[in-house]
Parts: structure tokens; sequence; C-alpha cells
């Protein structure tokens, strides 16, 4: 039988610009709701169109009085569909009702104690008093008309209100980060309280529902589905191959910017555990021939993507009938992304979604698009997908060029290989391969003054990055133990020709990113 109820339950979620919008999505997909962000702006008719349960308007950096602030048509209050305004959206939607919204004299940010005067509904089953996070600098003076306050700081006389008739809600604080320690609560009592959502979305019900779209969309054309290695792309393969068998094929290409050993394990593996028709082309010297010269980080991206599609299409020339291409995008990626217009600004293109042509003849299916990466994991594993796969750190789509600052060339990235294998093995050796999201090498456009045996040294500089995270949206650097730096620094130093001396990057995301480029 069909979940019918996943896309019938889902929720909403318009984007305002702030990077919490995500976490809100997460936070509503963890309660096994499915749900979508989109721009506020795609206008009345899809946000009608969209069907489902509520909707949830995010945060953003604007204040409403913004001469360019982000508005939302006021159609979407008339749709009989519940909505909660979070921070900026509950500051839109009292000025779009006939509030008032003004300056605070003292902007709120971080931890802050809220009384709430009213736990019936949202704030069901939660105490008087709550710890929440708060991250504005207007505040309400006049609720809309059929609005009462529901919650209150020394700060805002009104930090949560709502109007139950028409199932209005808003709260000036973030219910879903962390630091709001009953945020998901209250996220719980929006989604199944006061929109009715049911939990219908399981990895289970996704896979069914994929497949049939999958095959609708593909009827008898045939697929192929480059394979990186990564867990996103064997995923991918996997699940269109459970939706059309032999109509797919996948191509692995060993681009040059691979790990050392990495292009003969990829093979290896997926022959060993798919019985996927595989094909698989070394084509580094056309990636590194197109790479010469290029120094700037959107412009490798660029070169590589296109790269990669130019010789997919060639690829498909020679197969017969094939008319898509499947990627492993994540939703990450379209996000952080060109080609999602939203106000979240770009930061980098992904090569998923990055290296598109304008006239490309081959159409995408990319079944994972709506995915964070834990999600991806999980899809994995319940399509009964080896361990040995799943847990394999991310590996970017633009390889190790991006991680050899600067020109990429075969020396500066057998320098870079040499470092990395030394990293991941010692990262192995003390368990926490598959404990952290990333752990990896850059090499860095610089070079430094050491000293070996008695001789003057003048060479490279390799950084050593490991992260935590949940989804490659936030970051935060590992605090490894200095016996295992110290154990990482000297293997380098001493074993891989061309560098004297390693740092350990300790930028979290934001500011930083994961990757340097
Ligand atoms: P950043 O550097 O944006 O990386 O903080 C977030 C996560 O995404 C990976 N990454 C990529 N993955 N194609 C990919 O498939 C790409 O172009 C790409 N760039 C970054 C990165 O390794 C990290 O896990």
């Amino acid at each position: 039988m069909m979940p019918e109820n996943i896309h019938s339950q889902k929720i909403l979620i318009l984007d305002f610009g702030s990077q919490y919008t995500q976490l809100i999505a997460r936070r509503v997909r963890e309660q096994k709701v499915y749900c979508e962000i989109h721009p506020y702006n795609i206008g009345p008719e899809k946000i009608k169109g969209f069907g489902g349960k509520g909707i949830i308007l995010s945060c953003g950096p604007s204040s409403v009085y913004d001469k360019d602030a982000p508005v939302v048509d006021k159609s979407l209050f008339d749709l009989g569909l519940p909505v909660l305004g979070v921070c900026y959206g509950m500051q839109l939607m009292t000025h779009l009702l006939g509030g008032v919204v003004a300056k605070a004299h003292r902007r709120e940010y971080g931890r802050a104690d809220v009384t709430l005067d009213d736990n019936s509904d949202l704030f069901k089953g939660l105490s008087g008093r709550e710890v929440v996070w708060m991250s504005h600098g207007d505040r309400i003076e006049k609720f809309p008309d059929g609005f009462s306050p529901i919650a209150h700081t020394d700060n805002s006389p009104v930090a949560a209100m709502k109007d139950a008739k028409r199932r209005f809600y808003g709260v000036q604080f973030h219910p879903e980060v962390v630091h709001t320690p009953r945020g998901n609560e209250i996220l719980r009592n929006f989604l199944f309280e006061i929109c009715e959502c049911k939990p219908a979305w399981t990895m289970g019900s996704f896979i069914e529902s994929q497949v049939k779209e999958i095959m609708e969309r593909v009827g008898r054309k045939g697929v192929i589905c480059g394979l990186s290695g990564g867990v996103d792309s064997a995923v991918t393969a996997v699940l269109i191959h459970k939706a059309i068998g032999d109509q797919l094929t996948c191509i692995f290409v060993d681009n040059g910017l691979l790990r050392a050993g990495e292009a003969r394990k990829v093979e290896e593996v997926f022959r060993k555990y798919f019985h996927i028709n595989l094909v698989a082309i070394d084509a580094s010297d056309r990636f590194l021939n197109r790479l010469n010269g290029v120094e700037d980080p959107e412009k490798k991206r660029k070169t590589i993507g296109n790269e990669f599609i130019y010789l997919f299409e060639e690829e498909a020339l020679k197969l017969k009938d094939i008319g898509f291409l499947a990627q492993g995008t994540l939703y990450p990626d379209v996000i952080e992304s060109v080609s999602f217009k939203g106000p979240s600004a770009t930061i980098k293109s992904h090569h998923n979604v990055g290296g598109l042509l304008d006239k490309m003849s081959l159409k995408l299916v990319e079944p994972m698009r709506e995915l964070f990466k834990d999600e991806v994991r999980a899809l994995g594993r319940e399509l009964g997908m080896p361990d040995e796969v799943i847990d394999r750190q991310p590996f970017p789509g633009p390889g190790l060029a991006i991680r050899v600052l600067g020109e990429v060339t075969p020396a500066r990235l057998e320098i870079l290989r040499n470092a990395d294998v030394i990293i991941l093995d010692e990262i192995k050796k003390v368990g926490l391969y598959t404990k952290i999201w990333q752990s990896f090498a850059v090499l860095l456009p610089v070079k430094t003054v050491g000293v070996m045996g008695d001789e003057r040294t003048y060479e490279n500089v390799i950084a050593l990055r490991a992260v935590e995270s949940l989804d490659g949206m936030t970051a935060d650097w590992v605090r490894l133990p200095y016996d295992l730096l110290a154990e990482i620094s000297s293997r380098i130093i001493n074993e891989v020709k061309g560098v004297n001396r390693v740092v350990y990057d300790i930028s979290s995301k934001p500011p930083s990113t994961i990757e340097w480029e």
C-alpha cells in the first residue's frame, strides 16, 4: 500500500534568510513529519498549491521596517492553515495582521527566562518558566486583533502569542536550537496538537514513494549515475536500482583528484556488494589538464563540475537510450548553492548542482534532494547497504582539488595524498573515524622555514582539519587529544617529503566552512 500520508502530512517552511531555517526543518523531520523549505517569495499560488498541514515562517536578519524587508503575500493567512511565526516570522505576522512592531530598548540576544502564561496548546506539558534562546532587536508593541499573549520575559511583554481560533502562533525565541531545552516539545505541540499531523515520515515510506516516483519519471529510458565512492552517490545508485534494475548504469570516474588508492578501492567495494552495471573510466589527465593554471576556488569547482557533465554525456552516447543522469544531491547542497534562489546567501557552488550546464541533454534524477546526510545514512541502512559504505566520512565532489589551495599540480596532489593517508590511519587507529564527521589534510599555498638535521628547509605546510557535525551545515573542530596531534604531526613531517610544518585548524562553521575552498 502506498504511504499516501507522507506528502499530505507535510509542513511548509518559508525562509526569510536565517541560518536557523535548516535547523527548523531538521527538527520537524526528527518528529517524522516531512517538510520543505521554500523562499518567502515563491508566490501565493505555490504556497496554496503546496498542500500540507501547516506553515512555519522562519526567522531572518531583517526588521519588518527595513526598506527591503522580505514580506510574504498576506493571502497566506486566508488558507485556513495553522501558522507558526518564529522570531522575524512572528514580527512579520504581527505587522501584516495589523499589530505594531517596534525597536526594543535593549536587544535581546542569548539565554533568557520566559514565563509561560498559557500552557493549553503550544506550550502544553511545559512548566510555568522555561529557558529559551532569544535573538532579536524588535519586539511586539501591540498584538493584532484576535491574538493574546501567551508568554513574556522581563524585556518582551509579548514573547509568544496566539490566535487559537485561526490557529496562528508566534514565538519571539528559537524553539529549534539546543539552547531552548524544551523547544522540541513546542514544535511537537505545533505539529501534532495544532496542525494535527501524523508522524508518517519514515525511511521505509520514503523508499516506497521514491521508487514509485523514479519509475514514473524515468519510464523505459536508461539512467546513468556518477559514483564518487562516497555514501551519497552509492545510496542514490542502490535506490534507483531498486526502482529500475538494469536500466541503470553506474559510471565511476577517476578524476585524478581522489585519495590515495581510492579509485581501486571504490571499484572493488562496488563490485563486491552490488550487482549494478558499472563502467570505470580513468580521466585523470583530462581533469588535471583542465585545472592547469586554475587557482580560484569557485572556478575550480565549476571546471570540475562541468567536466563531469561533459564526460557523462559522452558516456551516455555510448550506451543505449540514456535519458537521465542521477546525482546524489542532498538538501544542504541545494540550499547552499546558486540553484536555490532563496534569501540564504550562496556560500559555495557544490559540484552536484554547481557544475550543471544550461544546455544539458540529460535530465536529472536527484531522489535525495530533500534529505540531510544523516537521513541518507539511515536510508542506506534501510536499503541493506554495508557499514563499510555507509560509515564513510563525506568527501567533496571536487575532491582534493579544493584541498590543494592554489594551483593543482600532480606534485602537490602527491604531497597532500601522502599526508592525508597518515591522518586517516591515525584517526582510525584511535577509533575516531566513524565518530567524527570528517578528518583530512589541506595543503597550504605557503612555504615556511624549518630545520632538519643541520639543514635549513623551506617547505610546505599541511593543515589538519577534523570536525564534528550532524549534517555539514554547522560544525565544530574536534578537541583531538594532544598525543594524537603530536603523532600525526611527527609522522607527516618525517614521512612526507616536502612538508616541514603541520598546523591544526581550530575554526568552527560558521563563520568558517569545513573545506578551505
Ligand atoms: P563546507 O566546506 O561547505 O562543506 O562547509 C560542507 C560539507 O559538504 C562537503 N562539500 C561538498 N560535497 N560537493 C560535495 O558533494 C561539493 O562540491 C562539496 N563541497 C563541500 C564538505 O566536505 C562538507 O562535508
